[in-house]
C-alpha cells in the first residue's frame, strides 16, 4: 500500500527545481497500487497529477490534488534473435541509466540518446529525440494504464502517432493513459548516426579511430555537456521551445534579410528552423534578471539559478515569444507543460 503524504514540497521532483506544493503526494511501485490509489473513493474527485522525471513541466503554483510520482522499475527481454533484442523497461526507469544499461551491454539504437534528464514512461510522450534520432526509431510497443477502465493497453507505433516532440499522449489521449512500461528495439550490430552536428568533429577531438557505441554515447554526452545547463547545478527543463517549421516560402523571404539563418529541409514546403538561433538573434541568450533567465551557452533553454518563481519563468517564456514573433513573424510553441 503506498502512503499518501500531505503539502510536500515538489522542490526536488523538478528539474526547474522550483518550489511549489502538492496537496497530495505518493509514490507507486507496482501497477496494482496504481489502480488502487486511482479507484480510492476518497481521492476519486482529486485531481491528478502523474509525475516521472519532472523534467518538462513547469510549476507555476501550488498543485491543489494529488502528485503521483511513477516508480515503476525493471527492464527484461521480451524478444532475441541474431541481430536484434528487445528490452521492456518500467516506466520509472531513469532514462539515462537505461542508456548506460544498453551501451555497457553493447546494444546499439539509443546511444545518441544519452543524458538527457526525464523517465523512460515520458520518453513516448513527446517522442524524446536528439542528435538525429528519435525514441521513434528504436520504438516497439507500451503499455499504458487506461484511466477509465484501469485496464493496461497496448499501443504498437503507429497507434502512438509520433511526431516531433509529438504523440497522440499529447493530444486525443491526453490525460487518459499513463505510461507503465515501454519496450525498445536494441541491434546487435550497430548501425551508427554521427553526421548530426557536433559528433563527428568531437569523435576526432576524442582521439576516437574505431566507432563504438560507447565512443558515441561519450562524444553526445561530452557534446551536451558543453551546451545544456546540469539540472542538479542550474536548473532547467531542457529546451523550452520546440524548433519552428515554417513554410519554406515563409524561410525564403526571411533569408533576404538574415543571410545565416540556419534551417532543416523537412518536406519541400516546410523548414525547421532552430529557435535557439532566433531567440539568440532577439538577444535573449544570456540575459538574466534576478534568478531566473535564458541559458548562456544555448538560448532555447530557460533557466532558474535558484529560488526563482514559476510565474516569471512563463512571463519570461511570453516575452521572448512576442519578441521572435515582432521580429521574424515567426510563433515559438512551448515544449514544457506548465502545471
Ligand atoms: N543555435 C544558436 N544559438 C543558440 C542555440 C542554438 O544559434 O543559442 C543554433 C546552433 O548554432 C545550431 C542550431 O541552432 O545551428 C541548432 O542547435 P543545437 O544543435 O544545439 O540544437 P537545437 O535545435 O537547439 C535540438 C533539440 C535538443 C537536442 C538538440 C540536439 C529541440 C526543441 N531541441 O536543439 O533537445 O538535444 O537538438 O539534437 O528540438 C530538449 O528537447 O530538451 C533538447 C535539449
Amino acid at each position: 500500500m503506498s502512503i499518501i503524504q500531505e503539502n510536500i514540497s515538489l522542490k526536488p521532483y523538478n528539474t526547474f527545481g522550483l518550489e511549489a506544493k502538492a496537496r497530495f503526494f505518493t509514490e507507486i511501485n507496482e501497477i496494482a497500487e496504481l489502480k488502487n490509489i486511482l479507484q480510492n473513493t476518497d481521492y476519486q474527485n482529486v485531481e491528478k497529477l502523474f509525475l516521472g522525471g519532472g523534467s518538462n513541466i513547469l510549476l507555476t503554483k501550488d498543485f491543489e490534488g494529488l502528485v503521483i510520482k511513477i516508480n515503476l522499475k525493471g527492464i527484461k527481454s521480451v524478444f532475441e534473435d541474431d541481430s536484434q533484442i528487445h528490452l521492456q523497461a518500467g516506466a520509472g526507469e531513469n532514462w539515462h541509466e537505461f542508456v548506460m544499461y544498453c551501451v555497457e551491454n553493447n546494444l546499439a539504437g539509443i546511444e545518441n540518446l544519452s543524458l538527457i534528464p526525464g523517465t523512460v514512461g515520458a520518453a513516448p510522450m513527446q517522442n524524446i529525440g536528439a542528435y538525429g534520432v528519435e525514441i521513434k526509431d528504436v520504438f516497439v510497443e507500451l503499455e499504458a494504464l487506461n484511466l477509465e477502465s484501469f485496464e493496461v493497453e497496448k499501443f504498437k507505433l503507429d497507434d502512438c502517432k509520433f511526431g516531433y516532440r509529438e504523440s497522440v499522449f499529447k493530444h486525443e489521449n491526453k490525460g487518459k493513459y499513463v505510461i507503465t512500461a515501454v519496450t525498445f528495439r536494441l541491434n546487435k550490430v550497430p548501425t551508427f548516426k554521427v553526421s548530426y552536428g557536433d559528433i563527428q568533429k568531437t569523435l576526432e577531438e576524442m582521439g576516437v579511430k574505431t566507432l563504438t557505441i560507447k565512443a558515441v554515447s561519450e562524444a553526445v554526452i561530452k557534446i551536451r555537456k558543453s551546451k545544456l545547463p546540469d539540472p542538479a547545478e542550474i536548473g532547467n527543463s531542457g529546451s523550452f521551445f520546440k524548433n519552428p517549421e515554417i513554410p519554406k516560402t515563409q524561410y525564403d523571404e526571411l533569408k533576404t534579410k538574415f543571410d545565416n539563418i540556419p534551417s532543416y529541409p523537412i518536406n519541400e514546403s516546410t523548414v525547421k528552423v532552430p529557435a535557439g538561433w532566433l531567440i539568440e538573434q532577439a538577444s535573449w541568450k544570456g540575459f538574466r534578471d534576478g534568478q531566473i533567465g535564458v541559458h548562456a551557452r544555448q538560448a532555447l533553454v530557460l533557466v532558474n539559478y535558484g529560488g526563482g518563481n514559476g510565474n516569471d519563468i512563463k512571463t519570461l517564456s511570453a516575452k521572448v515569444q512576442a519578441s521572435v514573433l515582432e521580429k521574424f513573424g515567426i510563433k515559438l510553441h512551448v515544449e514544457v507543460n506548465f502545471i
